[in-house]
């Protein structure tokens, strides 16, 4: 046939386990992510100049360079001088390129999950805060339970939409040698000599993931939209 996927019988497995990698690194980044992001969203809503131009700068560093860059950085740079034992998980996630893997990952889309709970804190009304406010509360109990809360339906959906975009873009560590759904295919196709079945087989299973993840997402959003139209 005209794309040969031969290679499937005896290489499947590799493709199971970096779709497994691939999932598992995008998940864990996000859910690390969230932490800072969170940080440096409020940090970004200071009144405080100065700590409102550290997290205006970090999210800027991040997101006008490229991850390659970053990744590099991160596991040349940093990792260099913080050595890992080369600890397996499952049998095939080492730790000593797993860890840095999930760092630059979550380095880099803390400073998107910033802008998203920025964005998700902004969209509850103002008066929320305010009458949070007037009964006496702290700013900071307001935002923790009255403007949070409320955000977190604008937050929640973003966030998955985040790990959806983190499955595409962890293709990247492959050049690293991590052993995720792009490395499978690279892998295969070196080995096999077969060019373009590897990569049709990594672009479905991408697809296959992605596409109904957003889907999922899609109906989830309008679910919790639903609640604002009283
Ligand atoms: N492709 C972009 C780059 O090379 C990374 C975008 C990451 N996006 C995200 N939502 N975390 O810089």
């Amino acid at each position: 046939s005209f794309i040969n996927f031969t290679f499937l019988p005896k290489y499947i497995s590799f493709f199971i386990q970096g779709i497994e990698y691939t999932l598992l690194v995008s998940i864990v980044s996000v859910l690390i992510a969230v932490i800072p992001a969170l940080i440096l969203a409020l940090m970004r809503l200071s009144k405080n100049w100065f700590i409102r131009s550290l997290s205006g700068i970090y999210i800027a560093v991040f997101r006008s360079t490229p991850l390659l860059v970053q990744l590099a950085l991160v596991y040349y740079g940093v990792f260099n001088f913080i050595k890992i034992p080369s600890y397996h998980l499952f049998g095939f996630i080492n730790l000593a390129m797993f860890i840095p893997g999930v760092v630059a990952l979550a380095l880099n889309s803390a400073a998107y999950v910033a802008e998203i709970f920025r964005a998700g804190i902004l969209a509850v009304d103002s008066g929320q805060n305010e009458a949070a406010r007037s009964l006496g509360l702290s700013a900071g109990m307001s935002m923790a339970y009255v403007v949070l809360p409320q955000a977190i339906k604008n937050i929640l959906p973003a966030l998955a939409n985040e790990v959806v975009t983190m499955v595409k873009e962890s293709s990247i560590l492959s050049t690293l040698g991590m052993v995720e759904l792009m490395w499978a295919a690279k892998t295969v196709s070196a080995t096999t000599y077969i060019t373009i079945g590897p990569y049709v087989l990594a672009a479905l299973m991408y697809f296959c993931i992605n596409y109904p993840a957003s889907k999922v997402i899609e109906v989830i959003e309008r679910r919790m939209r639903r609640g604002d139209k009283r």
